[in-house]
């Protein structure tokens, strides 16, 4: 079949020699559709979407005029070509007004009807793909609007987070700066204080490890401003469980809940941003040391490497979870904790980073035991491969 063998032609003519003769002209070429009245026409054109229409002006009952206002109503692309007798050319203008794409004369010229066919169906064609062409654009258009508003949005929340961050900077600087006075001072008055002073400057080197992890999160935060929402570098993660031993405690305490670290993680390497990793595995913790109740509550945080990757596996005996809350977890501001306790964001933050580092969260809770969050981590075989792939 040729290509042109699948463009149609409806004729709706209520003489049945015109018809004919259209429908033997062109049935070589074209797929050809006649009706006998409007009613049946407008039938054919919403069944079989002709490329063309070829209509007769003066019909009984519904007129060619009336036909080409309800065809309209249906398809405003479709060529229609309206067919006329001699002295009709008022009522043949008033069609063009109305939508119609052109007139001819009965009787019709055979080339000239040939002619007006190829060159209106093809019309027909050009046009519905301009359609379709113009609906992508306007849907590529609108999607682009959506995304420049999505971006102008994060581009400002990026700026009120830098600035922030900055304004925190410096009363944090002038915390750092006492702690470390501080700290000198008590080197200089532990001889004569001794016992006293039991337990002081483990206190103060939590404060100051605090400060600093504050002050990294700032610089981190106003980084962000600038869009660099991650700088990767190989990072030991024995390093980032000490941090979390330490950050953890003063929590810990306050809940009188006790910790045990298992690590195992010596020499691994991942790629990752520290204080990113430290925020995320931090929240966990933080969540199992709320979860449970002393004095048999307690949280277990390990370390294992297995094949290319690294657990951090965090296990308490609390209150577990239910399907509902299990459900809604990492829904920002979804929290069950008492006001001022919990923002519900913690877990949001938690996704995030783990999987910006490629890894994943896994999350077993039976309500009454307790949960095991564990953290997986691709690990980076070697340092300057974690270098290049951070590159
Ligand atoms: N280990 C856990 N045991 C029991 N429930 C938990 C545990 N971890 C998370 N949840 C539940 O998931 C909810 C959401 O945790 P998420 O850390 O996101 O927020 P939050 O702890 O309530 O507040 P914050 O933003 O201060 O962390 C918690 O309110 C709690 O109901
Ligand atoms: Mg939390």
């Amino acid at each position: 079949m040729s290509e042109e063998a699948a463009h149609k032609v409806l004729v709706i003519d209520d003489e049945l020699g015109p018809r004919e003769s259209i429908r033997f002209l062109l049935k070589g070429t074209y797929e050809v559709f006649c009706a006998d009245s409007v009613d049946q026409g407008v039938a054919m054109l919403r069944e079989q979407h002709p490329d063309l229409v070829i209509m007769d002006i003066r019909m009984p009952r519904k007129s060619g005029i009336e036909g080409l206002r309800e065809i309209r109503e249906h398809d405003k692309v479709v060529s229609v070509v309206m067919l006329t007798g001699y002295g009709a050319l008022e009522t043949a203008q008033e069609a063009l007004r109305l939508g119609a794409t052109d007139y001819l004369s009965k009787p019709f010229d055979t080339t000239e009807m040939l002619a007006a066919v190829k060159r209106y169906v093809d019309r027909t064609r050009h046009e519905r793909r301009r359609t379709e062409m113009m609906k992508d654009l306007q849907e590529i258009n609108s999607r682009l609007v959506d995304d420049l508003a999505s971006k102008e949005q994060q581009a400002s929340m990026a700026q009120s987070t830098a600035e922030i961050a900055h304004d925190m900077r410096n009363p944090l600087m002038i915390v750092s700066g006492y702690v470390e006075l501080l700290t000198n001072q008590l080197e200089s008055v532990k001889g004569e204080l001794g016992d006293q002073l039991e337990g002081t400057d483990d206190y103060l080197e939590v404060i100051g490890q605090n400060v600093r992890r504050c002050c990294d999160l700032s610089h981190m935060w106003q980084k962000y401003g600038r869009a660099k929402l991650n700088e990767f570098c190989p990072t030991t993660l024995t390093d980032v469980i000490e941090d979390i031993v330490v950050g953890a405690a003063p929590l810990a305490a306050s809940e009188n809940v006790s910790i045990n670290y298992d690590m195992q993680p010596d020499g691994a390497v991942i790629n990752g941003n520290k204080p990113q990793l430290l925020r995320a595995i931090h929240n966990v913790v933080a969540n199992a040391i709320q979860a449970v109740s002393p004095p048999e509550g307690g949280v277990q945080v390990s370390c294992r490497c297995g094949e290319g990757r690294v657990d951090i596996v965090v296990r308490d005996n609390g209150s577990g979870m239910t399907p509902e809350v299990l459900n809604h977890i990492f829904e920002p501001y979804y929290t069950t904790k008492e006001e001022g306790k919990g923002t519900g964001l913690g877990m949001v933050i938690t996704k995030r980073i783990i999987e910006e580092h490629q890894g994943e969260l896994l999350i077993d809770s039976t309500p009454g035991e307790g949960t095991t969050v564990t953290i997986r981590l691709p690990l980076a075989t070697t340092a300057s491969e974690a270098v290049s792939s951070a590159a």
